[in-house]
């Protein structure tokens, strides 16, 4: 049908972090950042967009719920992409005049804090270009959404390029390369059990930009230097100095938190446990074999290769004990491994009070957002949600 499209959308987590913009209402960054797609088998935001001539008003459904369609990031995002398809003329100028439904759902607990904000408006961005016929680039419009949104315009590795132009117009995503170029990359999500209310990362950057010394040094010396070694690394396959950097990075990032006037924090005290976790255990490997990055909240993203995952699953399981043992670990399936004695001695840690941990979502780097096309739309043919 040509008045409803469905799409579905990753999220990405960053090893190179986007933090503070220099304009606030286009969304432009201070600093380039690098990410990784994850798989859309395993965590995916869904949207579907219906318009027609007998619809009133816009009008949006996220998660089950009626919200309004007056936040400024959403209405940008749709007049963004109905700015391009006038431009392109890619539709006729009369279904362009057309008010939208949208109805939008995740498959993962939003709850989580999971990076779910880049999948919904990279998710809801890629259908209204569907819908509208769209061909260029998109990417600068679901930034309008969020930021961290158009590295999840593409799958693989992704680099958002700060850019120059006052507009925004070179603020863009571009793969670095496809998720079957690093096959054996694999990332599991730990997500820590924990209530407290976060200084959202719009608020957090905000304070960020205007107070931290730290965050010039980061974005003047540290980030573009870490962006050319970090892109090497994807290229070369090279895993220690991708890991090695990717925990550099995200260690910086809270440290500018901290830096912020006034601080805020986002890692625990699990967190640092997770942290303390991955460094011993490298150490034993005499290699790094994991690295640990954290986003605006305390869950940790371990990024790793195939092999190594059922040796860490393993070790996890044993610092942080869990009273559901057979819901622990979801998403794709892993060997068992039951680590040596005398490996947990080197390792020298003991378990923890348990259920710090409420799960972990096994996942790798996957393929941008894809149309649905086996009709599983979520609104009906009047635009409304089933
Ligand atoms: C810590 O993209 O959520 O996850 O642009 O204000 O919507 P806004 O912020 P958002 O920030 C993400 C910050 C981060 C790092 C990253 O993903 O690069």
């Amino acid at each position: 049908m040509n008045n409803m499209k469905t799409v579905i959308a990753p999220v990405n987590i960053a090893v190179i972090k986007y933090w503070g913009k220099r304009d606030e209402e286009l969304i432009l960054p201070l600093n380039d950042s690098v990410s990784a797609t994850l798989a859309t088998s395993v965590m995916c935001a869904k949207t579907s967009v219906f318009t027609g001539p007998q619809l009133t008003s816009d009008e949006i459904w996220l998660n089950g719920k009626k919200e309004s369609f007056t936040n400024k990031r959403l209405v940008n995002c749709l007049e963004g992409i109905k700015a391009i398809a006038a431009k392109e003329k890619s539709v006729d100028e009369e279904f362009l005049k057309w008010k939208v439904h949208v109805c939008s759902v995740n498959n993962f607990p939003t709850a989580a804090g999971l990076a779910s904000s880049a999948a919904g408006y990279a998710c809801l961005v890629t259908a209204l270009a569907k819908l509208y016929n769209v061909k260029s680039d998109v990417s600068c419009v679901a930034r309008l959404g969020s930021g961290s949104a158009c590295r999840s315009v593409y799958g693989g590795f992704v680099q958002w390029h700060a850019g120059t132009e006052p507009t925004g117009k070179d603020s863009i995503a571009t793969q670095i390369a496809e998720a079957s170029h690093w096959p054996e990359m694999r990332a599991l999500i730990l997500v820590v059990g924990d209530s407290a209310k976060k200084t959202s990362s719009t608020k957090g950057m905000k304070k960020t930009a205007e107070t931290s010394e730290l965050l010039k040094h980061r974005i003047e010396y540290c980030v573009p230097q870490r962006t050319t070694s970090i892109i090497q690394a994807i290229k070369e396959k090279n895993f220690p100095k991708f890991a090695e950097i990717t925990m550099k990075d995200s260690n910086q990032f809270h440290a500018v938190c901290l830096d912020s006037y006034p601080p805020f924090v986002y890692m625990t005290e699990v967190s640092h446990k997770i942290v303390e976790v991955i460094h011993k255990y490298n150490e034993v490997c005499g290699e790094v074999k994991v690295a640990y990055t954290f986003d605006a909240g305390p869950n940790a993203c371990l990024y790793l290769l195939e092999e190594e995952v059922p040796k860490i699953i393993s070790l996890i399981k044993y610092v942080f004990p869990s009273s559901s043992p057979d819901n622990f670990v979801t998403g794709l399936n892993y060997e068992q491994h039951e680590l040596s004695k005398d490996f947990l001695n080197k390792v020298g840690l003991e378990p923890e009070s348990v259920d710090l941990l409420k799960y972990i979502i096994y996942t790798k780097v996957g393929e941008g957002p894809a149309e649905v096309t086996d009709g599983s739309h979520l609104l009906d043919q009047n635009g409304l949600p089933l």
